[in-house]
């Protein structure tokens, strides 16, 4: 079903078409004109890569190191809020093509399943949770309990969203999350199972989050904790100086303010100011291996997707979402032996230059 679909543009193609309006807005839209949505893409297009020849590459891997365990590739997956509007099987789905792909799956606080429920589906996986903090404590600790219960490596906690972003796209299509899409988290905090809006889910949350309550969670919690969000040196040192193990690249896919930095363009001065105190992930764009080799060279431990791997679930189901994640491994392992590099870790800065300007 997905055999004549050959790269993520093709799986983006096709889910916009059989996604209902409404629904693919939410999906695919960005906050305000979308500036930052559509620059986050172009920024990884205005590096070009310098490869190295006759470098003997033989063999090439694309397996390696992310938080201290192996996965298949430097590519994981975003966290993405109810993916069940989009394929039955939702975030089970998902987390089983993560895993069929040897890599790790982040499972969204406004998932349409339970923690524990996505663990049972894909044991053989590797997870991290992704948490926003509610303002009942005893929500977000009960799931927090949950995710670490059922074998969730990390928390991964998103700072860009104190508030949601004006996505103009789901104002206009007036798009709630309809009530049979179950979101048990949001059901626990509202004591209720209805029909609600994003901006009143983002009301839930804690808006009040600062520096010494990433330094409470750390010190309190018994995994990792990442910090999602950040765009400049300055919140990575702090991040890393608060006890987070490391920091992830985003601008929340161009969702949260409008006309903030790309990945992209953000990822080197934090990669400057972490300075291997802690580990650099980048989301944000990511639609192609070369875009994964730019990243890895501007000194990115690995990448996360976000919507390469939902157009995916949207057009196949888990095995679409798996197609999406081979297709990107294969692009990134053939990039790697052009640049002539056999494993992820030897790309480096010398493999980038900025684009010429345009005439
Ligand atoms: C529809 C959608 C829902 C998202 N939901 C969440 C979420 O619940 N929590 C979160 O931290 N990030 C969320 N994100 C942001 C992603 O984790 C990631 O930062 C972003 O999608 C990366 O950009 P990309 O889609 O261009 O790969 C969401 C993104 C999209 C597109």
């Amino acid at each position: 079903m997905t055999g004549g679909l050959i790269n993520v543009a093709d799986f983006e193609r096709v889910a916009a078409e059989r996604l209902e309006a409404g629904v693919l807005g939410y999906f695919a839209g960005g906050a305000g004109d979308e500036v930052t949505l559509g620059d986050n893409v172009a920024a990884w297009r205005r590096w070009r890569l310098r490869p190295r020849m006759l470098a003997g590459v033989s063999e090439v891997r694309t397996a390696t190191e992310v938080l201290g365990a192996v996965v298949s590739m430097p590519l994981l997956v975003a966290p993405i809020a109810y993916q069940r509007l989009v394929d039955e099987d939702g975030e089970v789905g998902m987390a089983r093509a993560a895993a069929d792909a040897g890599t790790v799956m982040c499972l969204s606080t406004l998932a349409t399943a339970r923690p524990s429920e996505v663990a049972a589906g894909a044991p053989a996986g590797r997870r991290w949770f992704q948490l926003y903090r509610f303002r009942d404590e005893g929500v977000t600790r009960a799931l927090m309990d949950e995710a670490i219960e059922s074998g969730f490596e990390a928390i991964v906690i998103t700072v860009d969203a104190p508030r949601g972003g004006r996505r103009e796209r789901d104002l206009r299509a007036g798009f709630e999350i309809p009530a049979e899409v179950g979101v048990p988290s949001v059901q626990a905090a509202l004591g209720v199972d209805r029909a609600v809006t994003i901006e009143e889910t983002f009301a839930l949350m804690d808006p009040a989050l600062g520096w010494s309550d990433l330094e409470d969670l750390a010190s309190e919690c018994e995994v990792p904790v990442l910090v999602k969000g950040v765009l400049t040196g300055e919140d990575a040192a702090l991040a890393v100086e608060h006890g987070a193990a490391g920091v992830l690249v985003s601008n929340h896919g161009g969702r949260q303010l409008d006309c903030v930095l790309a990945s992209a363009d953000a990822l080197p001065e934090v990669v400057d100011a972490v300075g291997g105190r802690g580990a650099v992930l980048v989301d944000g764009g990511v639609r192609r291996g070369t875009d994964v080799a730019v990243a890895l060279a501007l000194g990115a431990d690995a990448v996360l997707v976000g919507r390469p791997a939902l157009w995916g679930l949207a057009v196949g189901g888990e095995r679409g979402a798996r197609r999406v994640l081979g297709l990107l491994r294969d692009e990134l392992e053939l990039a790697l032996a052009l640049c002539g590099c056999s494993s992820p870790a030897e790309l480096t800065r010398a493999h980038v230059q900025r684009a010429p300007a345009a005439p």
